[in-house]
């Protein structure tokens, strides 16, 4: 595996290797780390991120310290992008610097893509490109449900929220596809759902009492305001009442459902502030993955082992 750009692109038994590892990588980050190799001492990676983020920032930034890579974190808003040089431009500079990795999140679709075409002598990780895929995050959910469930085949997953400008939504069907795993539904505002849906090879639910009785897994996903270019829900209350998961709506359930979201959470909209941290919210659980998802992911990438 020379990069990671999207769940498209990967097989089923690197899928299923990524997440074995992941799973060495967790009980080693929570219980031993003592007993993590430092295999990529000589490494420089840097972190090229055009977007806001907390979760994925930092945890490459963390998984690259313990496997003893230099990591580099690139600030925009100090480099020479402000004086007007290109994005590829920039990229075609940080290359030459004979950097080893570049972990990229941007707006553009493709991105990085483009880049891997174009930069021969660097792995480029996608970190999420606008609304198209943010695969280590669906890689991390996966090892998530693993930790949780064993066989992620067997689980009833809904995705509940903005589909459409949803890059968590696409890389984790793709993921659930890929390891035949066809029990995926989703639910939102009909605003929010691609046109395309029925292409996805995914149940639709017409209401929440649905997803109630389909799920093992609510993913509840934020609505990505910063993607969209006029209002797509009538309000916050009315979002929060017909597609929020509360602690009133979990207790009604009458069975046992746990909860995931990627982050960041907008409380009182798609989940209550009761029910983020309860005993059924597996969201601080899928941050923990995260760490050990992005260790194995840059050991795939570095290790001869692993190549094709
Ligand atoms: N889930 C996710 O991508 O979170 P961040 O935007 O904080 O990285």
């Amino acid at each position: 595996m020379k990069h990671l750009l999207g769940i498209k692109d990967l097989s089923e038994s690197e899928i299923f290797s990524i997440l074995e590892l992941g799973e060495i990588y967790i009980n080693k980050l929570v219980s031993n780390r003592n007993s993590i190799s430092q295999n990529l001492r000589e490494k420089v990676i840097v972190n090229l991120f055009f977007e806001p983020s907390t979760r994925t920032r930092m945890s490459f930034e963390i998984a690259s310290s313990l496997l003893g890579a230099k990591v580099i974190n690139f600030s925009e808003n100090v480099s020479s992008i402000q004086k007007g040089e290109s994005r590829l431009d920039t990229l075609k500079t940080i290359e030459a610097m004979r950097v080893d990795a570049v972990v990229i999140r941007s707006s553009i679709p493709g991105l990085p893509y483009l880049l891997a075409r174009d930069l021969k002598n660097v792995h480029i990780i996608n970190a999420g490109d606008g609304s198209h895929e943010h695969p280590s995050q669906a890689l991390l959910d996966a090892l998530t449900l693993k930790l949780k469930f064993g066989d992620i085949r067997k689980i009833n997953l809904s995705i509940v929220g903005d589909i459409l400008f949803s890059r968590v939504a696409r890389s984790n069907i793709l993921l659930m596809k890929k390891i035949n795993n066809n029990n995926v539904m989703v639910f939102g505002p009909t605003t929010l759902l691609p046109k395309e849906i029925e292409h996805f090879g995914v149940k639709i639910a017409k209401n929440f009492e649905e997803v109630i009785e389909f799920s093992d897994v609510i993913m509840l996903l934020r609505i990505q305001t910063e993607r969209q270019n006029s209002a797509y829900v009538p309000s916050t209350r009315e979002y929060k009442k017909f597609w929020g998961i509360t602690e009133e709506k979990l207790k009604a359930a009458n069975k046992e459902i746990f909860i995931m979201h990627p982050g960041p959470v907008n409380r009182e909209v798609e989940l209550s502030s009761d029910v983020i941290y309860c005993d059924k919210s597996l969201i601080l659980d899928q941050v923990t993955s995260g760490v050990a998802i992005r260790m194995s992911i840059l050991t795939h990438i570095f290790s001869s082992k692993y190549q094709n």
